[in-house]
């Protein structure tokens, strides 16, 4: 008999042959100029609803267990951690992890994480979520990322903690970086969201990190439709993670070690609870005040699927990059971030620098199916929900990112025939929009 994917790849097969319009998310070979070009979304084949449709009809229990747990090992071993857990959003994995980190090392409320100005808003948040105290650096004008002379001198003796998170994936100095972050013993935690894959001098941004959290979002290098996942070295910070993530609970068996009678610790049915002088299942000890942030079973399957395609992926959006970094530098004074020397990265975006002008080309390109992208918040303390935190005033180049800065994908839904168009649309607005 055949397997139950066979089965589910010979139904998808037929609704296509039969006519049914289905999603072919694979880069679309039926685009002609002027069809929208999106600038990510998810790269996917008949593999991945196969995965999906099998896991949700052969699961038992659905939510988070077996295919979940097999991507969190195969993440790890991927990306070079010793543990990870998968939680259902980039946003979730950095409340979790920074919660786990702040009990692991014991930080004290009000003690200070340094944070980018210029960036998204779920890297900031979980700081104050966990009484910590977000400190802000502004950029760096050259690279968009933090002033690393800044961040330096933003530190002070209640900072315990940098939390990193790369412009698009792109790499600073991170030589530098790190010896700050030695000189001055703090911990470095990595939100590797936008940077999956991204390198310097031949490894992973996230190898010296205490933890690193990453999104599955469509827009993002591999995609579960939503999802996030937390990883380190320290495997305590991701049993903390994932206890946050179940409810708080301190069991922290997983997939088939549900299945031991005593579960991983060999004390399922113990003396848990201080003062109740009898067994109690591990499963309803709740050592830290959760969440529930589980991911469901089938995103595991799709999650296992994605990461075989990881190194295409990678190569593709490098590629991309280069093409966009030959298209827009024609326009006089619009500039493409460049890579540093020492680094190789997985581009999430292409961002582009167009001073004071930026604006008039966004609207061409967008009125020419041409999706493109704010580089996220800007100056982030311009946002009502960030008022009265600090004065936006203090971080002038993070202000200028909505003026001057936007971005275009270089994800692998972006197809050589599009990337043509885009240069003959570039070139036909030098041609008639600035001569
Ligand atoms: C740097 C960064 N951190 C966190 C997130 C949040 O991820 P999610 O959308 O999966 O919640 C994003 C989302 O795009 C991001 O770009």
């Amino acid at each position: 008999m055949s397997s139950v994917e066979d089965q589910i790849g010979i139904f998808i097969n037929n609704l296509k042959n039969a006519g049914y319009e289905l999603q072919d998310y694979l880069p679309n070979q039926n685009w002609e100029p002027g069809d929208q070009i999106l600038y990510s979304g998810p790269y996917w084949d008949n593999q991945e609803p196969t995965a999906a449709i099998s896991s949700l009809l052969t699961g038992k229990w659905l939510s988070a267990g077996e295919k979940v747990n097999k991507f969190e090992r195969e993440f790890s071993k991927r990306f070079e951690f010793n543990h990870s857990v998968m939680v259902n959003s980039g946003s979730s994995a950095n409340l979790v992890m920074i919660a786990a980190l702040k009990k692991y090392f014991g930080w004290a409320d009000n003690d200070e994480i340094i944070v980018c100005a210029c960036g998204f808003p779920t890297t900031i948040n979980p700081i104050m979520q966990n009484g910590l105290k977000p400190v802000f650096v502004d950029i760096d004008w050259k690279d968009l990322n933090w002033n690393l002379d800044d961040l330096e001198n933003s530190i002070t003796e209640k900072t315990v903690a940098v939390f990193s998170s790369p412009v698009l994936g792109n790499p600073y100095d991170f030589d530098k970086f790190q010896d700050i972050i030695n000189t001055n013993n703090l911990k470095y935690i990595a939100d590797n969201c936008d940077s999956l894959g991204s390198k310097w001098r031949g490894c992973y941004l996230t190898k010296n990190a205490v933890a690193a959290s990453c999104s599955f979002y469509p827009a993002h290098h591999i995609t579960t439709i939503e999802g996030g996942m937390v990883s380190s070295n320290i495997e305590e910070v991701v049993q903390l993670s994932r206890s946050y993530a179940w409810w708080g609970r301190g069991c922290y068996c997983v997939g088939a070690q549900n299945k031991l009678p005593n579960g991983v610790c060999g004390h399922r049915f113990d003396r848990w609870i201080d003062g109740y002088d009898k067994d109690v299942d591990h499963k309803y000890v709740f050592g830290v005040q959760g969440y529930n942030l589980k991911p469901a079973d089938f995103q595991g399957s799709i999650g296992s699927i994605q990461l075989k395609k990881i190194t295409e992926i990678h190569n593709v959006r490098r590629s991309n990059y280069d093409a966009m970094s030959k298209i827009f530098p024609k326009i006089p004074g619009c500039r493409v971030v460049e890579e540093n020397e020492h680094a190789e990265t997985s581009w999430f975006g292409c961002p582009i620098v167009y001073e004071g002008k930026k604006h008039k080309l966004v609207k061409y390109l967008e009125s020419k199916g041409v999706q493109t992208r704010n580089y996220f918040a800007g100056n982030i303390l311009r946002h009502p929900a960030y008022k009265g935190l600090d004065d936006p005033d203090n971080y002038p180049n993070a202000s200028r990112v909505l003026d001057d800065v936007f971005f275009i994908g270089t994800s692998p839904v972006i197809t050589i025939p599009m990337i043509d168009y885009i240069k003959k649309i570039v070139d036909e607005y030098i041609k008639n929009e600035l001569s």
